[in-house]
């Protein structure tokens, strides 16, 4: 039996997982695609660098364009990240006939349709299963599993080390930074971590299952995003005391053809299955018309759970080739892309303002709410020691994005509200 060979770029956390299972799991693979796996080179940054795995010397360059252009590879298992220069490679691997796996999210959001397309141009596979909740098989279960649906709507925690982070703060007092710090050290966050804690990492997650849940075209500008790094303890707490957990959640919806993606924190309700996601583990929920509710959990982030992902394309790939149907598999957007507009997006609010602690502050304030069309769920008023002003609590009812926003607005130029210290969508 011929080995397949593996072109691996990229040796670091997930690069380490995907050697140990190729070579722990080497007789459980290849009992499965029929011929041994072999890792036959790999690209690193710095050859000097102390790793914690062992790897034959000679396997190692710091020049990716050796292990594209390697003849023997017949697949490329691309574990570096990074956008541009990767884009390079990958397109010419492709060119060259071989099929790619790879967790790089960056890249599958932002070019993934110019991939893909060059990929049926020559029938190679591209499989990116790892660029989505981690060990979490999700983009299979959409492109497969719902095949015969149509998906009305995905919510889920995409990131994992901000969903650390706020499990850290909430659960333990941690501090924001603290969190932060202990998640790159588990080797969860991506090497510049404002992408995880400014909502990006979580935004091109959601592109990509957008793209695949709604069959259009999501492009990452398409997406709304907030990040949690102005999320405080006391904003916890206050979700808390109302019965919610803050999440970073991503929300995809569609109906009547028209989608809305947006990421940013969120309260849901502390019954709803969520809410009870913590550490560096993933949910998605999925709403088809004809499934109803579904739910998916698993670690969405560190090295074992990815390289689980990204060996199971590798082994998807392999049985293609050897079945001579490499190329077949992707999904091709075939709806004309049609986002939905602020008045038609409705969700709840959570807002906490700071107010001049005075008579009829109130009644200005509940006078906008009218004035937009936003009906109030609960309202509380209450003094804080540490605050010479008021502090008010305001739920409302379902209210739209424009509406809410005109409210917002509206505050900025109303005398008595000293603040509007915090705003989150309310789900659940
Ligand atoms: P790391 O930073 O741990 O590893 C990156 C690896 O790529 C290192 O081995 C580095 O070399 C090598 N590398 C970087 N740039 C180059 C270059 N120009 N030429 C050759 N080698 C290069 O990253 P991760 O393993 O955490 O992440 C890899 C990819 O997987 C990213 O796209 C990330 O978004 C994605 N991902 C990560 C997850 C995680 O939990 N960490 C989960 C899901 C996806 P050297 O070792 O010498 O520095
Ligand atoms: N930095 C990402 C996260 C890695 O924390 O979720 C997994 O994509």
């Amino acid at each position: 039996m011929k080995p397949v060979k593996v072109g691996l770029l990229g040796l670091g956390t997930v690069g380490t997982g995907v050697v140990r299972i190729v070579v722990g799991n080497q007789e459980h693979l290849s009992s499965q695609v029929g011929s041994p796996i072999i890792i036959e080179r790999i690209a690193v940054k710095n050859s000097e660098k102390a790793r914690d795995i062992d790897v034959d010397a000679s396997k190692i360059t710091t020049d990716p364009w050796e292990v594209i252009r390697d003849p023997e590879i017949d697949v490329i298992v691309e574990v570096m990240g990074g956008i541009n220069g990767t884009k390079e490679y990958i397109l010419e691997a492709l060119d060259r006939g071989k099929h790619i796996i790879t967790a790089n999210k960056d890249l599958m959001a932002l070019y993934g349709s110019e991939i893909l397309a060059k990929a049926q141009e020559k029938q190679c596979d591209v499989f990116y299963e790892a660029s989505v909740a981690g060990g979490i098989p999700i983009i299979r279960t959409l492109i497969e599993g719902f095949s015969s649906d149509r998906i009305t709507k995905i919510m889920g925690i995409v990131n994992g080390t901000t969903n650390y982070i706020l499990t850290k703060m909430s659960q333990e007092g941690a501090t924001y930074s603290d969190a932060l710090r202990e998640a790159q050290d588990l080797g969860y966050a991506e090497s510049d971590p404002t992408s995880d804690v400014e909502g990006l990492d979580a935004a091109r997650k959601m592109t990509i299952l957008g793209t695949l849940g709604f069959r259009t075209n999501v492009e990452l500008q398409d997406v709304t995003v907030q990040g949690i790094s102005g999320v405080s303890k006391e904003d916890i707490a206050f979700a808390k005391r109302l019965g919610y957990e803050m999440k970073l959640l991503g929300i995809a919806e569609c109906k009547d053809e028209e989608f809305n993606i947006s990421v940013q924190p969120t309260m849901i309700r502390s019954g709803h299955p969520i809410a009870s996601v913590n550490g560096v583990f993933n949910a998605v929920y999925v709403y088809g018309e004809a499934v109803g509710e579904t739910m998916f959990y698993g670690a969405g982030a560190g090295a074992m759970p990815t390289a689980t992902s990204i060996v199971a394309d590798l082994v998807a790939v392999i049985k293609n080739l050897k079945l001579g149907v490499n190329g077949l598999k992707q999904i091709v957007p075939y709806k004309t892309k049609k986002i939905k507009s602020d008045e038609d997006i409705y969700y709840k609010n959570f807002l906490l303002l700071h107010v001049d602690d005075k008579a009829g502050v109130l009644a200005k304030i509940t006078q906008v709410f009218a004035e937009y069309d936003v009906s109030l769920d609960s309202v509380v008023q209450q003094a804080n020691p540490n605050n010479p002003n008021a502090e008010i609590i305001i739920v409302t009812h379902n209210a739209s994005k424009a509406s809410m926003d005109k409210v917002l607005r509206h505050f900025e130029d109303l005398n008595v509200i000293r603040r509007v210290k915090s705003h989150y969508r309310v789900e659940g």
